[in-house]
């Protein structure tokens, strides 16, 4: 191993800046979750985390960068559900989603929410099943590319409504939320941390969240279940990864420095503020991570196979 697990090294680190790698565009849900960690973790451990933002292939792409990572503890990556999709959609991964990499810990699960331009002819779900299945390839549906949490819960609901959209994709739901607020682009499916302040600014349309339960922040919202597709669930887990041979002290430095940002008050309330929560202490731990990982990888594999989508 480059640096041993000498416990010297440990001590004194980090001694400079951290990257922290963030596979999607700036502005979208993934880059607020990360910067808001980067903020609280690199006060604790008394160095600046600069967020690296490596879009394109659905977050393939900036795990790829940080798979190959020197493994120094000086490049972290923070992705999401995407990361247990991945392997299923891509043929030809340069990187293994699991053995890449060595987990952090759980971070956090958002909310989705199904979300129009303002003017979309539709006032309501029902409205909008029914535009939806009378012009469907002429409906035009943003996602981050395949393997982006929009992506996923946008194959989710062509398949639960039996109709095809025409799909655009990003490289993060950031460039694509400004297409929906200028109307090129005509719905998503996205994470409240990135839906919440257009929505309650009137600046878009909401039919729905896709939780099981109302989301606290916006409780006039229905879930869709209520709404009129029973049992759509999807709630965007996050997780932060070093590469694959980093010292262990060094990810017990990490593990610590997450913690405290989980509880830091400031992450708590603007995570309130955009409709999610930090994931409990015993969660953020690479256990819990590596757990949860493996068990998504083996839960999406066989519903993306039967849905015939992947790239080469
Ligand atoms: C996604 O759809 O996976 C994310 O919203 C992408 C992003 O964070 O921009």
């Amino acid at each position: 191993v480059f640096f041993g697990a000498s416990s010297a090294y440990a001590q004194t680190y980090p001694t400079k800046p951290i990257t922290m790698i963030v596979p999607f565009a700036a502005g979208g849900p993934t880059d607020t979750v990360a910067r808001l960690l980067a903020q609280s973790m690199g006060a604790k451990l008394k160095q600046q985390i600069l967020v690296e933002n490596v879009g394109g292939a659905g977050g393939t792409i900036g795990a790829a960068r940080a798979a190959k990572a020197t493994p120094d503890g000086y490049t972290i990556f923070l992705h999401h559900i995407g990361h247990s999709t991945a392997p299923a959609l891509y043929r030809k991964l340069s990187y293994n989603a699991i053995d890449s990499f060595d987990p952090i810990g759980l971070v956090t699960d958002v909310p989705m929410t199904l979300v129009a331009r303002k003017d979309f002819p539709a006032k309501d779900f029902k409205e909008l099943l029914a535009y939806v299945k009378a012009n469907n390839t002429k409906v035009t549906y943003a996602n981050a590319g395949l393997g982006s949490a929009s992506h996923l819960c946008g194959m989710l609901f062509m398949s639960a409504i039996a109709t095809d959209l025409t799909t655009v994709p990003y490289k993060g739901t950031g460039p694509a939320m400004n297409d929906l607020l200028g109307g090129q682009v005509d719905f998503m499916c996205d994470q409240t941390t990135n839906t919440t302040s257009q929505i309650k600014g009137g600046k878009i349309k909401v039919y729905g969240v896709t939780t099981k339960k109302r989301v606290p922040s916006m409780p006039d919202v229905p879930t869709l279940n209520e709404a009129g597709l029973p049992g759509f669930e999807v709630a965007v887990w996050h997780g932060m990864y070093a590469p694959k041979g980093t010292p262990k002290p060094v990810i017990d430095s990490l593990v610590g420095a997450l913690q405290v940002a989980l509880k830091d008050p400031t992450v708590k309330q603007r995570f309130a503020d955009l409709g999610t929560e930090p994931v409990e202490e015993k969660r953020a731990t690479p256990e819990a991570l590596r757990a949860h990982l493996k068990a998504d990888i083996d839960r999406w594999s066989p519903i993306i196979s039967k849905a015939g989508v992947y790239a080469d």
